[in-house]
């Protein structure tokens, strides 16, 4: 489908790797499509009991392809591929644990609200630069961010676009645990497969008790998405892809 994203199964586990390392990650299409597919084929596939996803050593992921976003500033198509992983993220039936190092930024950041399990590097901050690009919180973020860190870390990390280091996303419960970078895969593998070994009824009925009734979070992901769609096309959002498009220019 795509070079840029690494599909491997560890046993009962599968892993999700992206991998476009020359863009820090940045999230096309193709990638997304990958992404949603794998996540669809683990909730059916019953040799599949936990999900795996990783970036590359010191790019989790730099976000949507800020080209991507330009070409519908200016008019283009946008396809649903984003939509559809973001569907797949939130209704996903078994768990998902990821491993981050580096930039996260974006949907780099919010997937981990989706994520039973992250475990992230102590050089890893998480950003979310969606207001300063003209653009809104998306996957939920605006109504998972503020119940699980309270209104003001959230309105620091989604609205003043702070970044948000390794050790507060451990304090604010965005991730589960910061490790050294050697020992980043290792802890993933090591908590996703004691999960595959796990009663998988048990831990789906556990799982999705703790998740609770869905339709509010996707509603507000559709709600957001609207917003999204429309800003894309602002001026507000257009300048500022043009102005990251230039920046090595000047
Ligand atoms: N879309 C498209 N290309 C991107 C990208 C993105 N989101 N993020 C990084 N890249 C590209 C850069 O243009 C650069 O490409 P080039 O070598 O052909 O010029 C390459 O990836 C490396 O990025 P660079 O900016 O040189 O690395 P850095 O370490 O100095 O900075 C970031 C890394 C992530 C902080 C910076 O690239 C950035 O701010 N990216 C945009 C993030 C963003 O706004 N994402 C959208 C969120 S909704």
């Amino acid at each position: 489908m795509t070079e840029h994203v690494i599909i491997e199964r560890r046993g009962a586990v599968q892993s999700i790797r992206m991998n476009r390392p020359d863009k820090k990650n940045a999230l096309t299409r193709a990638m997304y499509a990958a992404m949603a597919k794998a996540l669809r084929d683990g909730d059916t596939d019953p040799d599949i009991r936990c999900n795996v996803l990783l970036g590359v050593p010191g790019a989790f992921s730099a976000g949507n392809d800020l080209m991507d976003f330009l070409t519908i500033a200016q008019g283009g198509e946008g396809g649903t591929e984003v939509a559809e992983f973001l569907m797949a993220l939130a209704t996903a039936q078994k768990p998902l644990i990821a491993g981050a190092d580096g930039v996260a930024v974006g949907i780099g950041t919010t997937v981990h609200f989706h994520c039973d399990l992250t475990f992230a590097t102590p050089r890893t901050v998480f950003h979310t630069p969606f207001v300063d690009l003209g653009l809104v919180p998306e996957a939920g973020s605006s109504l998972i961010a503020p119940r699980l860190m309270g209104r003001q870390a959230a309105f620091a990390l989604l609205a003043l676009c702070e970044g948000m280091p390794a050790d507060k996303a451990e304090a604010t419960g965005l991730i589960h645990r910061v490790v050294p970078e050697d020992e980043l895969e290792a802890e993933v593998f090591k908590a996703a497969e004691a999960l595959a070994a796990k009663p998988p009824e048990a831990l789906k009925l556990a799982r999705d008790l703790m998740l609770g009734d869905r339709h509010a979070l996707i509603e507000r992901i559709e709600e957001e998405s609207a917003h999204f769609r429309a800003r894309l096309r602002s001026d507000e959002a257009r300048n500022a892809f043009m102005a990251f498009m230039s920046r090595k220019k000047g």
